[in-house]
């Protein structure tokens, strides 16, 4: 059978996963609160930025596979397996996730489910949660057993989500039945005939996978930027370092790059949601390392501040600032928390003149720091500039020619927060070049 899906939340997972389905021969019904965004993506015009995407939304919006609304009703009427992909953001004030967005979706669809149905959550959510959205769903839903929850968490990364989604690394999916899990392998097949691994579970461990990846991933990049403090202390290099480190096969060279830590809309409220929710069951001490991965990634963007002040010569004020880089990593327009805005920030509130410059995330940061000023190029952003901060590896960045750039400061000082440029080439360009956990 053919099965009909409908994505409730049209969000950076939303959006990707209904085209991509779409793509893959479903039939898609993809729902918002949010009209305004529901009727650009109708039109073709995709919110965010995601390398690949538009073209598959624009290329299933014309062949009729794929449509959005704001109808609960019609999902309902619509849909045989309704994915969740609603956000988890941090509660303001408190480490531990917000799950109302979920809880209200349910609300809103339960009600209308009188046909058989699949309900499944790829949303990040604190371990219990699909227990309990279950639970609410049986309450709610007039069709009774027949409308199910499965939990299968979402491991796509921004700027490779068209890849991520279309050729997973592995399927986790956590069912409650053997019909959840057969109707999960139906619309997966595509992907498993491919090879695609796929762990079958309950909820709380399906639930637990998605954290503890990211709890892993958070502490690879904050173990290496805790050896970066400790080489800036000892006046070696963190970036041999880590090239060393990698050639251990154990140890690999993949989230090992020394530099300003993470950010985005996911690792930093994940580890600490995993915190808050770790201390809830009882656990919390089998999770106080990462308040530490935590501390380190925060004292990194602190690090940077101290680094651009020196060059600086001691003082932001009167002083000009360059921070190339908006986005919380390359080929993504996403800046929540992002470390490179919170940096330009935090200069700003120094008294430094901050000018941005980001090739997509741009516009995402005017509104949010309208403070800050905005160049239209990494040239026009560095005229004058007493200091360049490369803050967000984009490759346009790191194809920069330290000549061209070069005449467009007033002095040529650069901090590498991300450790993408070739030292030994700035120097040579007269630049007085500095990067995170290295000479
Ligand atoms: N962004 C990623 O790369 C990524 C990767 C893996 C997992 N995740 C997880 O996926 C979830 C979604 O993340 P995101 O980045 O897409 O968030 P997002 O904020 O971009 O999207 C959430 C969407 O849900 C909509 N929404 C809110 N309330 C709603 C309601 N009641 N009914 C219908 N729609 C509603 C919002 O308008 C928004 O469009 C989070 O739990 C996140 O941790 C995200």
């Amino acid at each position: 059978m053919a099965y009909r899906l409908t994505m409730v939340g049209t969000g950076y997972l939303g959006a990707t996963t209904s085209a991509c389905m779409a793509e893959l021969g479903f039939e898609v019904l993809s729902l918002d609160v949010d009209a305004e965004k529901i009727s650009r993506l109708q039109a073709g015009d995709l919110p965010i930025y995601e390398p690949g995407l538009e073209e598959i939304l624009r290329r299933n919006l014309a062949n009729g596979r794929l449509r959005f609304t704001t109808s609960y009703e019609e999902a309902a009427a619509f849909g045989d397996v309704h994915f969740l992909c609603l956000g988890t953001p941090q509660k303001p004030g408190e480490y531990a996730a917000d799950v109302s967005y979920l809880e209200s979706a349910i609300e809103s669809l339960a009600p209308y489910l009188n046909r058989e149905c699949l309900i499944v959550g790829k949303s990040t959510v604190p371990v219990g949660t699909a227990q309990h959205l279950a639970d609410k769903l049986a309450r709610l839903a007039p069709i009774g057993s027949g409308a199910e929850l499965a939990w299968n968490p979402e491991f796509l990364r921004e700027g490779f989500a068209v890849k991520d989604t279309l050729h997973p690394d592995r399927i986790v999916l956590g069912v409650a039945s053997d019909r959840a899990e057969k109707i999960m392998r139906e619309v997966y097949a595509s992907m498993l005939e491919a090879g695609t691994p796929m762990v079958i579970t309950d909820y709380p461990t399906a639930e637990l996978v998605k954290v503890a990846a990211n709890a892993f991933l958070a502490t690879k990049i904050s173990f290496i930027n805790a050896m970066a403090e400790v080489c800036e202390a000892a006046h070696a290099d963190v970036k041999q370092l880590s090239l060393a480190l990698s050639f251990d096969d154990r140890i690999g060279g993949k989230f090992l790059n020394p530099g300003l830590g993470f950010g985005g809309g996911c690792l930093p409220k994940d580890i600490r949601a995993f915190m808050a929710r770790a201390g809830e069951l009882g656990a919390d001490q089998a999770l106080t390392f990462l308040r530490e991965v935590d501390a380190i990634n925060m004292r990194r963007r602190a690090r940077m501040v101290d680094l651009a002040r020196e060059l600086a010569g001691g003082s932001f004020q009167g002083c000009t600032v360059t921070v190339l880089g908006a986005a919380f990593k390359p080929n993504s327009d996403d800046i929540r928390d992002s470390p490179a805005l919170d940096v330009a920030v935090k200069i700003s509130q120094q008294g430094g003149q901050v000018t941005v410059y980001d090739p997509v995330a741009q516009e995402n940061a005017r509104r949010a720091h309208p403070e800050l000023s905005y160049g239209a190029s990494a040239l026009e952003a560095a005229q004058g500039a007493h200091v360049v901060l490369l803050l967000t590896e984009w490759q346009e960045f790191i194809d920069l020619d330290p000549e061209q750039l070069g005449a467009a400061v007033a002095t040529r000082k650069i901090v590498d927060g991300r450790n993408a440029l070739d030292s030994e080439t700035w120097r040579a360009a007269g630049w007085h070049y500095r990067a995170l956990g290295r000479p």
